[in-house]
């Protein structure tokens, strides 16, 4: 009887560890933190991959751009193209001034200007999502400090399809822990 409780006890702990690594909500972050960021840049320090190197990027969070239509565009590119700023076979082209890509899998992802000449000056990115594993593995491990990048007014919770996924998996949840009880 004491066993059993015990790794019913265990169990939920995992349940909730997994609840509290796993669903955190999504995030908009403006890229380079400003909007005025995605131009090429005036020396070394301000390059937008120092300062996407700098965040800390989930999956599930979208990168967004503000600049003039007219005078640039962002190119979503293989490392091949970012390397030689290629912006003849885009992965995704984005033109409106206002894009928005959602960072849907770990791993690296590559932008440049759609302005050849640009992205041979430094107006470039490459943002690393780390996996769900890199974060949170085990909760004894100090939680790192937030970057200052993440806690800047750039940030806005999204609500709507994440907050809804996470409501579903709670609901999941609940009847999991329901039928382990039963
Ligand atoms: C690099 O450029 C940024 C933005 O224009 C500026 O604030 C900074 O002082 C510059 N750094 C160096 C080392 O020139
Ligand atoms: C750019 O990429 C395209 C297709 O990906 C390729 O055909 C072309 O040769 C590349 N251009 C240069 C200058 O590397």
């Amino acid at each position: 009887m004491a066993s059993s409780s015990s790794a019913l006890l265990s169990s939920l702990l995992v349940l909730f560890s997994i609840l509290l690594f796993g669903f955190t909500e999504a995030r908009d972050i403006l890229v380079g933190g400003n909007a005025n960021a995605w131009k090429i840049p005036s020396n070394e320090s301000a390059s937008l991959s120092l300062w996407a190197a700098a965040t800390r990027f989930r999956i599930g969070d979208s990168l967004v751009w503000k600049y003039d239509p007219k005078k640039d565009s962002v190119l979503q590119v293989t490392k091949e193209a970012y390397t030689a700023c290629n912006t003849s076979n885009p992965i995704a082209a984005y033109k409106d001034g206002n894009t928005k890509v959602e960072l849907d899998r770990s791993g690296p992802f590559y932008f440049i200007s759609g302005t050849e000449d640009n992205c041979q000056k430094g107006e470039k990115m490459t943002v690393v999502v780390l996996s769900p594993r890199h974060h949170g593995s085990g909760s004894s491990a100090p939680a790192p400090a937030p970057a200052v990048a993440q806690e800047g007014p750039a940030l806005a919770p999204t609500s709507g399809v994440h907050g809804l996924r996470s409501g579903f998996s709670l609901v999941l949840l609940g009847s999991l822990v329901g039928m382990m009880l039963l």
